[in-house]
């Protein structure tokens, strides 16, 4: 599906490949672990499900909804959330899962909230991440692709809730 208003960024192949990568890496790294995968939504639920089904090692999948108020297309870094886990993570080795990483905001947030619940470990796996736009740094443990400051979309990422379902990495042109 190519579209006359995305150009491209990063296509199909080269993201199964790199998430392989990502899956075979994680499962060495948490062999005999327990493995609690964190996905925030809405926009890593494409990346979770490539990524959970790479792996070799037993995991729990669980979800957290967050949404940022302000404009779509930059944090403000007030975060709410609007659907919290649905298990405890206490003893846990959690591993969140995001879509990108753009100011920082979100996962310093989200870091703060999830060590008050005590798991054993807490580590980041983000598919992107643009320094370019860094307000505060955060522990990246395992990262996809390092791009450009383009606002991108799909593979899960949204412009207004919409591309979601893009099966690529792209940006608009018009
Ligand atoms: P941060 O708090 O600035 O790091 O932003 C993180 C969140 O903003 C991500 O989880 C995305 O939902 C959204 N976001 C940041 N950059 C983009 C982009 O280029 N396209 C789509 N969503 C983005
Ligand atoms: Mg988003």
């Amino acid at each position: 599906m190519q579209r006359s208003d995305l150009d491209i960024l990063i296509d199909e192949k080269t993201l199964h490949a790199r998430i392989a990568e990502l899956g075979a890496q994680i499962s060495r790294d948490y062999a005999g672990k327990d493995l609690a995968l964190v996905g925030i939504l809405k926009g890593s639920f494409i990346f979770l499900a490539d990524l959970a089904r790479s792996l070799t090692v037993e995991c729990t999948i669980d979800f957290l909804g967050l949404s940022s108020y302000g404009h779509s297309t930059t944090s403000s870094g007030v975060v709410q959330i609007t659907s919290d886990l649905s298990a405890p993570i206490e003893g846990r080795d959690v591993l969140v899962v995001e879509d990108i990483i753009d100011t920082g905001l979100t996962m310093r947030y989200l870091l703060e909230n999830l060590s008050t619940r005590k798991p054993r470990s807490l580590k980041v796996v983000s598919l992107l991440h643009k320094p370019a736009r860094t307000k505060v740094e955060v522990p990246i443990d395992y990262k996809g692709f390092t791009i450009d400051d383009h606002f991108v979309i799909g593979y899960g990422l949204d412009y207004g809730d919409r591309y979601r379902n893009v099966p690529y990495i792209g940006h608009k042109v018009r």
